[in-house]
């Protein structure tokens, strides 16, 4: 049985695109997997708190106050969640040229030294082993290549977040042009579908 946390994070509600793509990776996964188990957390319906003067000790020291406390109390949540998936799959619009600040809570809150992660006399070491990650992009330009590359802030932060944690087989599976016209955002929407189902039916034979 493979065990899915799908974390969604687009502030763009029914119309979002990368919240249509996570959703079609779970049904060709549960098409094909009824054992499946999906846990899904969308910071982007249900926010995250940013981190602040009064709960920022829950992530990085003893947790004294009662908003430290819930503060803490949400990390071993998300935590949780993230340490009993096999795999994450994570809804990225990309909004001003980064993640959506709803994801970076979600990361604020999971980046934890001494159990996401911890620094040793070698360097820092990922304590999140054994999992993969898959990344679902949505945006309006094109970043793969060329001039728009230098501007995308997105998918090496997400990689290097994840990577932090021990996260580092992770798939990147980008929609993007999708303000170039519908052709455009129709041949984008139909290539990540594609990958995405090619990535389900990987998913579901690792699994059997
Ligand atoms: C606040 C905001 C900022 C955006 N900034 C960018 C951007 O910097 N670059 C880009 O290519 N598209 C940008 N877009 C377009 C989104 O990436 C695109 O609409 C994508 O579909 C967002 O994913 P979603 O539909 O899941 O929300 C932005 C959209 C919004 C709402």
């Amino acid at each position: 049985m493979t065990n899915i946390l799908i974390i969604d994070s687009a502030a763009t509600g029914e119309a979002s695109v990368s919240r249509k793509l996570t959703a079609a990776f779970a049904d060709q996964v549960g098409r094909h997997d009824q054992e499946a188990r999906i846990v899904h957390r969308d910071v982007g319906r249900q926010t995250i708190p940013h981190l602040t003067e009064d709960t920022v000790a829950a992530i990085r020291g003893t947790p004294e106050t009662p908003q430290a406390q819930a503060a803490r109390a949400l990390s071993d949540e998300l935590i949780s969640e993230l340490q009993a998936a096999d795999l994450i799959v994570i809804g990225a619009p990309m909004y001003n040229f980064g993640m959506a600040s709803t994801l970076k809570t979600w990361f604020d809150h999971v980046l934890r030294a001494g159990v996401t992660f911890r620094y040793t006399a070698a360097g820092p070491e990922g304590l999140v082993t054994g999992k993969r990650a898959i990344v679902v992009e949505s945006r309006a330009g094109f970043y793969s290549a060329g001039p728009g590359a230098a501007m995308d802030h997105q998918e090496p932060h997400i990689r290097t977040l994840l990577g932090f944690m021990g996260i580092t087989d992770v798939t990147f599976v980008r929609a993007e042009k999708l303000a170039s016209g519908a052709e455009a955002a129709s041949a984008a929407m139909a290539g990540a579908i594609e990958q995405l189902d090619g990535l389900a039916r990987s998913e579901v034979a690792l699994a059997a």
